[in-house]
């Protein structure tokens, strides 16, 4: 008895100390665990699915939670509640509807142009009930990109919201010629030629359609398209697989969400943010979500407090509005305990912290297309993500040198990319191999080959360039720095740089023009600016370029300054020059070459003077 008890204070002892060591040494080994096991169990579920050719796709997950929990609410929309049969049975009649009419076969392609309604979900699950893709159209872009949309990934459907439909307007007839079938979500339209898919609704049977019609074997099968901006101007669809569905899907389980959590998404479904991870994540839980028609600072908490939301999903700029919100009484009486998203930048997360609470903010690192991700677990402010042994053993990712002038990975002698040290700036590229496949683009090998380098570290290996400058630190903790080349963010969005360029260039005064993201102090990514050449004998007329870029560009695509030059600087593999023009920024006291101002209220492009400069680095003149 006295020998075991001895025995016992031993262990307790031992354990005491590896405790507290570990508490010393590794403060966040018990969060890097619960992680880690986390991110491995998910992992060997997916290596399953590919042995026995049986996959359980986030699809059927929602079925099945359709079963088991029917009369939970799923949705809570505009203060009414969809349980989770009201949605499955109201997909089910979009399925009905289409195959009643036989226009669609598994393996079919349609597009959806709508914004975040409980519908958006129904047409989604619908289609796929009927083993469609479906692909997402960013409601903010504009005709011409519109039509480019389809061409890219096939669909011969589109479905559009109500509120939308005015948006087509032009290209309709376009549309009709390239006989894609246009369905509005109304019950009857004044348009001819354009379906109507309310009433038919109405009178549609509530069953399933089989479910072999929705049965994929590999993970590999597309189940979306969604559409990013590209380095090559127009938009791109990046094929989301099952695969990726199902690790959007783990994000909130993977931080430790529960079936009781409530999850609020003001962000547009369109992005892969509100659909894969939180629809996709909500569904995994079981549990609820509070969908947003869009994005209102001063509605946010009083919504969060009705609703008792728990979870809510963030891009930076969210984050800051909130802050910028005058402050209230009981700011901190909530029931939020954790926010998912990226982009939050250090001083907002600090100020958001002070203001709202201790709410835990998950940074999720990860591109639409890409085939890695980082997630900061343990909420260490300004980071991303944190990598470790067995992470890097999971994920296989570098960052290498990049030469900022010539913008373009840094080569030693051998031709070969270099790793940078601890600390250091380097260009994240990832490794591409069976566990993680890149599956590119939809209708364009071009453009997937274009993000993929070859031969980087030793020959024959081959990399997805992700355009992201990260560093890691000493403690392992990653952390982003910038985006290279011919994309950065502006108001959640991602804008291409050569799609702007061809919209001025389409201007009859201006030659060439070279546009970039400058950083607007108290703004979070980069505004949009353009260094542009006038031709021979012609004349800057704001007004003209003003209504081009109204007409051709959404509206966080638009330069709002543009730099006046003589000549066009490239670098040595004749690219625009960039870098210096982004770090001279745009101060007209520090800039000889006239600057203008895209002025809303003028409705012009005006004279960027040091009055205009200070009112907008100073936060008066809203942007
Ligand atoms: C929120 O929580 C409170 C207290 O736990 C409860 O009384 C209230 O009914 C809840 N509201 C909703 C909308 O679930």
């Amino acid at each position: 008895m006295l020998i075991s008890l001895g025995w016992l204070t031993a262990l307790m002892a031992g354990i005491f100390a590896i405790h507290i060591g570990q508490k010393l040494c590794f403060p966040y080994f018990w969060k890097d665990v619960f992680y880690l096991t986390r991110v491995v169990r998910y992992g060997l579920k997916m290596e399953i699915y590919k042995v026995t050719s049986k996959v359980f796709t986030v699809l059927d997950k929602f079925v099945q939670q359709a079963a088991r929990i029917p009369h939970k609410t799923f949705i809570i929309y505009e203060g009414i509640s969809y349980t989770y049969r009201d949605i499955d049975e109201r997909s089910n009649k979009v399925a009905q509807v289409f195959e009643a009419l036989g226009t669609v076969k598994k393996g079919d392609t349609v597009a959806l142009l709508m914004n975040n309604e409980p519908d958006f979900l129904c047409v989604w699950f619908g289609l796929n009930k009927l083993g469609c893709s479906v692909a997402f159209l960013n409601t903010n872009i504009k005709c011409r990109s519109l039509l480019h949309c389809f061409n890219c990934c096939g669909a011969k459907i589109l479905i559009v919201g109500q509120d939308l439909l005015g948006m087509l307007e032009e290209i309709l007839p376009s549309l009709q010629e390239d006989c894609i079938q246009v369905w509005a979500m109304k019950t009857e339209s004044s348009h001819p030629g354009v379906h109507t898919l309310l009433d038919k609704l109405q009178e549609a049977p509530a069953l399933p359609v089989p479910a072999e019609r929705r049965v994929t074997a590999s993970l590999k099968t597309p189940t979306l398209y969604i559409f990013t901006s590209g380095t090559t101007g127009l938009p791109k669809a990046a094929v989301i697989s099952h695969l990726q569905s199902l690790k959007g899907a783990a994000g909130f389980w993977a931080y430790g969400g529960t079936s009781e959590d409530v999850v609020y998404i003001p962000l547009p479904l369109y992005h892969s943010a509100a659909s894969l991870i939180g629809i996709g994540g909500t569904i995994e839980l079981g549990a609820t979500c509070v969908l947003k028609k869009k994005f209102s600072a001063s509605q946010f908490w009083t919504d969060c407090k009705k609703y008792n939301v728990t979870i809510f999903q963030y891009i930076g700029e969210l984050c800051r509005y909130l802050c910028n919100q005058p402050k209230a009484e009981g700011e901190k009486e909530h029931k939020v305990r954790m926010a998912v998203g990226n982009g939050l930048r250090q001083d907002v997360w600090r100020e958001f912290h002070r203001r709202f609470g201790e709410i835990r903010m998950c940074e999720l690192y990860g591109s639409t297309e890409g085939n890695l991700c980082f997630m900061n677990h343990v909420g260490k402010v300004g980071a991303v993500g944190r990598s470790n042994f067995f992470y890097k053993l999971l994920f296989k990712y570098e960052l290498v040198k990049y030469d900022m002038v010539k913008d373009e990975p840094l080569l030693n002698e051998q031709g070969f990319c270099e790793r940078v040290k601890k600390g250091e700036t380097g260009l994240l590229l990832s490794r591409v191999n069976a566990r993680a496949p890149f599956f590119g683009y939809a209708g364009s090998k071009q453009l997937t080959e274009k993000k993929l380098l070859r031969d980087v570290l030793v020959q024959g290996d081959m990399y997805v360039n992700t355009g992201d400058l990260m560093v890691e630190d000493e403690e392992d903790f990653i952390s982003f720095r910038d985006r290279v080349g011919d994309t950065f963010r502006w108001k959640g969005e991602n804008v291409a740089t050569t799609e702007v360029a061809e919209t001025l260039g389409l201007v009859d005064f201006i030659q060439e023009a070279n546009v970039y993201g400058v950083e607007v102090p108290g703004s979070e990514g980069r505004a949009g600016m353009a260094a542009v050449i006038i031709r021979p004998n012609c004349e800057f007329d704001g007004k003209k370029l003003f209504d081009q870029v109204l007409h051709y560009l959404p509206g966080y695509a638009r330069p709002l300054f543009i730099r006046i030059q003589d000549f066009m600087e490239t670098t040595g593999t004749l690219k625009h020059q960039k870098f210096r023009l982004v770090d001279s920024g745009f101060n007209p006291s520090t800039i000889s070459d006239p600057l203008y101002f895209l002025d809303n209220g003028e409705k012009s492009y005006v004279p960027l003077t040091d009055a205009v400069y200070g009112s907008i680095v100073s936060g008066q003149q809203k942007l």
